[in-house]
Order: structure tokens, then sequence, then C-alpha cells
């Protein structure tokens, strides 16, 4: 079986990422640190460095503390370690809701790291924002559907596009998103007939999480992906390795054989 790299693209730009759009499937997958970027690096299309951190490295139980301190000193971890993918900085709360604030802290991103886009979640409310981001050379991400920086507020995580209404709601921000100058757009939480619908509807590339197989990429967070965020599985997790229970065995392998002096053997003295 082959496996297909990005070997042969230099750097991911913006630009490739549009003309992806009902092509080939475009591949996310989120980091924080280099040393797993780097281990991505050549594999997929686009590096987030999501406020998820604010969970799954952190430890705290939702987005809403994460800072642009915070974000801006994992980014550039992941840049160092990650050369080839565009990478996504994820705009924490409160840091874009005026177009003054988002601008400002926007371009301390680009002039602190070296990210290629921010992304903003929220929809035709948001579009001015994205405007002003994108007038001001700045490339976005949009995100709409469940919008975690919202659990508080919306009292959860909840799947949209469930109800006409919903779906005809998410094709409005999308098209508001895409005219604002978005390049792609993150669908999360989504029904998946409704989520090949947004796609439909605009022509700018839709990355999916929670949303079913139709849109044009996928994301999912590292932690989840391999195991090593345990707490709890989303439905639309799907786990490729079981790296929490590999890392336990492993820790105990080492305690055990500290105990009973087997490590460090002569292998591995001076
Ligand atoms: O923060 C994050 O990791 C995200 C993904 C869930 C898309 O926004």
């Amino acid at each position: 079986m082959s496996t297909i790299t990005c070997e042969t693209i230099k750097k991911i730009t913006t630009d490739y990422i549009r003309k992806q759009k009902s092509k080939n499937p475009i591949t996310v997958i989120t980091a924080y640190d280099a040393l797993f970027a780097k281990i991505f690096d050549k594999e997929v299309d686009m590096i987030l460095v999501g406020d998820s951190l604010n969970m799954s490295f952190f430890g705290k139980n939702d987005t809403i503390s994460a800072t642009m301190d915070m974000m801006i000193y994992h980014t550039k971890a992941v840049c160092n370690g990650a050369k080839h993918p565009l990478i996504i900085f994820d705009m924490p709360f409160g840091t874009y809701n005026t177009k003054a604030k988002a601008l400002e802290n926007a371009i301390r991103v680009y002039r602190e790291s070296d990210a290629d886009a921010v992304k903003i979640e929220g929809g035709i409310e948001k579009a001015d924002i994205i405007r002003e981001l994108t007038s001001n050379s700045i490339a976005v991400v949009g995100h709409i559907g469940l919008m975690p920086q919202r659990v508080r507020c919306e009292g959860g995580y909840k799947v949209k596009g469930k109800s006409k209404e919903e779906l005809d709601k998410l094709i409005l921000d999308a098209k508001a998103i895409e005219e604002a100058g978005a390049f792609c757009i993150v669908v999360e939480g989504v029904a998946g007939d409704s989520a090949e619908l947004i796609t439909q509807s605009v022509s700018i590339p839709t990355i999916g999480i929670g949303a079913g197989k139709k849109t044009d990429g996928q994301v999912l967070v590292w932690s989840d992906m391999f195991g090593f965020f345990e707490d709890f599985k989303p439905k639309f997790v799907k786990r490729y390795l079981n790296g929490a229970k590999l890392i336990r065995e492993s820790v105990r392998e080492y305690v055990s054989e500290v105990k009973t002096k087997k490590f460090p053997s002569d292998e591995y003295t001076y």
C-alpha cells in the first residue's frame, strides 16, 4: 500500500488550499509543540494551533481562558517544528470582539510568530471583523457550526444544522465569511447532510470536524486522534493510536526496571 505524503510540495500556501476545493481532500491536524509538529511536517496540509490546547494541553474544562501569550508561545514552538504545512493560529476568546482589537492581536500573531493565518469563530456577525483582517493582509480561516468558545453561553456543546432554520443560517454564515475574504472555513459539529450543502454553497474549501465526509477536508485534535485524551471520546473521533495506554505501559515498565535495578544496565552506562 502506498502512502500519500506532501513531500513534493515545498510550503503550503493559502492559494494552494483554495485550489483544493472539490479536488484533493485537505488534511489538518492540531499541534501545540515542536516535537509533534516535526512529526506532522510533510504529512499534512495544515497544522492548527487550536485553543483546544487549553483543554488537552493545559487541563482546563473549556477553551475560554486561553490567552494570546499562551497561543503565541505554542505557535512559535509549532513553527519551529513544521516548515511545510500552512500554520493556523486560533484566536482565543475575547481577542477579536472589535475590529480594532482583532487587527491589533492578529498583527501581533504575524509579527511574533511565523503563523500563516488566524482562525476566528463566528458567522455573519463576524464578517466585518474578518474583512478588517483580510483587507489588512492577514489570512483568515472561518469557523462555524459548533463553536467551542460559545460553550458557556450555549450551555454545552451542541450539534448544529439539524433543522432547516439552522441549515439556512449556516449557509448565510458560510457565504458571509467567504465574501469577507476568508480562504477556508472550519465546519464543526454539523449534521453530515447539512455540512455537504454548506460545502456546495461556497467556493472556498470547508474543513470538517464532526461534520461527516462531504466537506473538502478534515481536522482532528491530535490528543483525541492518538488516544492521549481519555476523559471522553466524542462520536466523531477515530482513535488511530492508543497513546495514553502505550505510554502508561512504558512508564510502568520503566518504574519497575528502576526499582528492580534492571535499568540502567551496562548498555546505558558510560
Ligand atoms: O481549537 C481547536 O482545536 C479547534 C478545532 C476543534 C477545529 O478549533
